[in-house]
């Protein structure tokens, strides 16, 4: 009989993109007292996505700031060419677009090559297939569920089949790579996307939006968390 898999640990990440960029450092921090063990900064250039945000100099600045795990969303065109920098900045994980990347194999290996962690996102259109050949590689599988560029959008409901998909392809394979959903996750999604295999939930406007970030973000995190073992889920 094969062993059962093990019991996927789920997190919550806020996504900065809802925070204050005045007061970036405070926000993160506050998050990072309620318990968030990462945070993402989305990066956009206006290509890839038409919305700008932040380059590394954020990055520095935040690392200065604290220590918490940063997972850096790269919504840019030739991702390649700015790896280097969010790494010496401090980036803890570097998520790519495929469809960004002409040789996505090359990308995750130049990032981890680094020493950070190495992610590739998906946008709603893109097969989850594209990241078969990559899962063995990968530290983090991204499944879009909302189209990259702004945040408080509409959950996409049909991105479900795509992370169900990929975490029957990771489980099968026995991987360890972190299968993560970002966008439109609040309380009435995602335990949807957690019952469909995501072990890492990003919620921006869900959180920092929210009246008490803190509160929030606790509450989607006991949304999500596995009961203790021989608890009724
Ligand atoms: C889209 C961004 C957002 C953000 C989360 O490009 O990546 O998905 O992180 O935003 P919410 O949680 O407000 O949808």
């Amino acid at each position: 009989m094969t062993p059962a898999m093990p019991r996927l640990k789920r997190r919550i990440v806020p996504s900065a993109l809802s925070a204050s960029f005045a007061y970036l450092a405070r926000d993160v921090k506050l998050i990072e007292s309620a318990g968030a063990q990462s945070v993402q900064i989305d990066v956009m250039d206006g290509h890839f996505v038409p919305n700008i945000t932040v380059g590394p100099v954020v990055i520095q600045s935040l690392r200065k700031e604290t220590a918490i795990f940063l997972d850096t969303h790269l919504m840019i065109e030739n991702p390649l060419d700015f790896i280097a920098a969010f790494a010496k900045a401090g980036s803890n994980l570097l998520t790519a677009h495929w469809e960004a990347c002409s040789d996505p194999l090359v990308v995750i290996r130049e990032i981890k090559k680094l020493g950070v962690k190495a992610g590739m996102a998906i946008r709603p259109k893109t097969p989850a297939d594209v990241l078969f050949p990559l899962l063995k590689e990968l530290d983090y599988a991204l499944v879009m569920t909302v189209e990259p560029g702004f945040g408080g959008q509409a959950f996409m409901p049909e991105m479900l089949d795509k992370v169900r998909i990929l975490r029957q392809r990771i489980d099968e394979a026995r991987l360890s790579c972190e299968l993560q959903v970002d966008g439109g996750i609040n309380r009435q999604t995602a335990g949807l996307a957690a019952q469909a295999g995501a072990t890492s939930l990003v919620a921006g406007s869900a959180v920092f939006g929210a009246p008490d970030p803190v509160l929030a973000f606790r509450d989607l995190q006991k949304l999500v968390d596995l009961p203790a073992v021989g608890q009724v889920q």
